[in-house]
């Protein structure tokens, strides 16, 4: 028998008190997951406006921060929670990782203090489902304690070769799990990739067109990130939560990470990390469908009201299976809209 819990037990508030695990994960719109040191007191008084800006605010107290920051940085994301009114927008944290001298800390403090209107915790560095299961258990207990309403999720971050192995059981490891996010920077130096880059290309990484007399050879440039990325998709679409690209290192080339984008939400992921305002910009652009898309998607749901047989639409064969396909897009395309006027009245929704 494997040990898995029962399906009932699955669902079971894991603390008495503690509120149900979701058996539906709330519909939101996470384009970008916007990334802020919160020991920055500069930064702290740009969160109102950023609020309208972007999808979620994540206070980062991971890498990045100096280690005698950290302190500071929990304390000032605290603040940023206590001080903003986050309407739509989602409120997350990076905490550090689970055998750092602050993990601990950074857990009970944020959920005592701010627990209730914390949305998401991003677990960096996660090996297996049992650092998932940590987390769930110390988060239920804590929420049970200071009567949070809602349950808090989990985000783990795909950073470690150990990790990819275990992806999919990371994946299903509890009810709380809300999507997954490619770390490629820890990611390359855990498995030896030898890179020094955060995220995208690498000019060596490619396929060399075949040789034709002396003709000079075209190298064809691939992405390093495709398998990682597609396997990281199947386990978290397969098991009901969502997919992320993760952070892309090079500020000063916006092609090149538009393009990286790209790549990730043709794949199946629905948002990525920015970490610079211009990334923010990119990340709408990339991760709202394109009009055209979606204006063609629901001809095709027009075209066959009940999904089923098969209609010709430009020349172009749908059937059932397009349908589905038309319906991701759409229905993105609506929470879209919600959000965002301009985009609604592009989509004539
Ligand atoms: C992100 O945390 C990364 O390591 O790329
Ligand atoms: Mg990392």
């Amino acid at each position: 028998m494997p040990h898995t819990k029962t399906p009932q037990g699955f669902y079971k508030p894991l603390a008495i008190g503690a509120p149900e695990p979701y058996r539906q994960p709330p519909v939101a719109l996470e384009r970008m997951i916007h990334f802020v040191p919160p020991h920055i007191e500069k930064i702290r008084s740009k969160i109102p406006d950023m609020i309208s800006q972007v999808d979620v605010i994540l206070g980062n107290l991971e890498d990045a921060i100096p280690a005698d920051e950290k302190e500071n940085a929990r304390s000032g994301f605290i603040e940023i929670g206590k001080n903003n009114d986050f309407g739509s927008t989602g409120l997350w944290t990076r905490v550090n990782c689970l055998n750092s001298p602050w993990f601990l800390d950074d857990v009970t403090e944020i959920v005592a203090s701010i627990g209730n209107k914390l949305n998401v915790i991003m677990l960096p560095k996660v090996e297996g489902p049992w650092d998932i299961h940590y987390l769930d258990q110390l988060l239920a207990q804590l929420e049970a304690k200071h009567s949070i309403k809602k349950p808090i999720q989990i985000h783990a971050i795909l950073e470690t070769a150990e990790g990819m192995n275990n992806v999919e059981d990371i994946a299903r490891a509890s009810p709380r799990m809300h999507g997954m996010s490619l770390g490629p920077a820890d990611l390359a130096a855990s498995r030896g990739m030898k890179t020094t880059r955060v995220g995208g290309g690498h000019p060596f990484y490619g396929v060399l067109e075949d040789a034709e007399g002396d003709k000079p050879r075209t190298l064809f440039q691939q992405d390093l990130w495709h398998y990682t990325i597609a396997k990281m998709v199947d386990a978290c679409m397969g098991n009901g939560i969502k997919a992320f690209y993760g952070p892309f290192g090079d500020f000063s080339d916006g092609d090149a990470c538009r393009s990286q984008f790209r790549n990730a939400f043709l794949q199946g992921c629905v948002g990525t990390w920015s970490l610079h305002p211009s990334q923010i910009k990119l990340a709408k652009e990339v991760f709202s469908p394109e009009k055209e898309e979606v204006l063609f998607a629901k001809r095709i749901l027009e075209a066959m009201p009940d999904g089923t047989g098969a209609v010709m639409l430009d020349g172009k064969m749908q059937d059932d299976a397009t349908w589905k396909q038309a319906k991701v897009i759409v229905d993105l395309a609506k929470i879209v809209a919600e959000k965002d006027p301009d985009l609604a009245a592009a989509y004539e929704m």
